[in-house]
């Protein structure tokens, strides 16, 4: 039996229902999210709802983090099948704002990240992407006011651009990261994957098996320069096209030169036609 959540609209009526659900002082978790959900997300539901008396999902696609050429206009969004499923998880309340209400007219005010948020990255292909995610995050967080945020490790820069944010801004709120749910070939799920065509799609695991690769080399002793090349090949000779495949600190995501400078994490952001797909992995 699935219980509907709570869908909420305006930030008043959110106001009024956090009262209620905050009643007892029962803790609260958020999942923000742009909708189209998939396992990914419902994974992170289930670890909200084991951190949490109440679970809050957020389904808001946040124009501020696209830019004028990306896919905001035909970004999925699958609304009736994103409630049914956060039904069937027992979610406590949807927050689904509209455009004007999170950004109403003369909405002036923005935040922007450093730190991880300038890594050379994701911020190299996508220049305004962080300050929307970090302006949006911020205000769900405000709006909010929950004791833990989960946020899928799959956006890896993402997680910690919201972590070190919501501790560098005193927000009170635990980010939390959730382990990216994958496909059963090691396609990591995303709601972009439905842009993949049939062919596309037996190709897209290929990253996936680059960056074991990589990883096995690395621990193996391998030096860093040759295991990331060897990768970095395998992922363009599947037929992909590469913004970059680095390996990284785990935690302030700076250059590494050996793996004694680890924890490591492997990243990597491709083209496979005209689809873009993330991916990382721990060594
Ligand atoms: O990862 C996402 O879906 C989005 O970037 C987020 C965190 C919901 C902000 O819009």
């Amino acid at each position: 039996m699935s219980r509907s959540p709570m869908i909420v609209r305006t930030v008043p009526a959110l106001r009024r229902a956090l009262d209620g659900l905050r009643a007892r002082k029962a803790t609260i978790a958020l999942v923000p999210t742009m909708g189209a959900l998939h396992d990914g997300h419902v994974s992170l539901v289930r670890l909200a709802k084991r951190r949490a008396k109440k679970v809050i999902v957020s389904i808001f696609v946040n124009p501020t983090q696209f830019a004028p050429t990306e896919d905001f206009g035909s970004y999925p969004r699958t609304w009736k099948a994103d409630v049914a499923r956060l039904a069937a998880e027992e979610v406590d309340l949807i927050w689904n704002p509209d455009v004007k209400v999170m950004y109403p007219e003369g909405f002036a005010t923005r935040i922007v990240p450093e730190g991880p948020a300038i890594a050379g990255l994701e911020d190299r292909f996508r220049p305004h992407f962080f300050g929307g995610v970090a302006t949006v995050v911020g205000k769900l967080f405000t709006q909010v006011r929950p004791d833990f945020a989960i946020f899928g490790e799959k956006d890896f820069q993402q997680l910690r651009v919201v972590a070190r944010m919501a501790g560098d801004l005193d927000l009170g709120v635990k980010v939390i990261g959730s382990r990216t749910v994958r496909e059963r070939d090691g396609l990591a799920m995303s709601s972009r994957n439905v842009y993949l065509t049939p062919e596309e799609r037996q190709v897209a695991p290929a990253l996936y098996r680059a960056m074991k690769e990589s990883a096995r080399r690395l621990r193996a002793g391998d030096d860093v320069e040759a295991a990331m090349a060897g990768g970095a090949e395998l992922i363009v000779k599947a037929g992909f096209v590469l913004d970059y495949y680095e390996a990284r600190h785990a935690e302030t995501l700076a250059p590494v030169a050996s793996v004694k400078d680890g924890p490591l994490r492997i990243l990597v952001a491709a083209k496979l036609g005209k689809t873009r797909l993330i991916d990382n992995i721990g060594v």
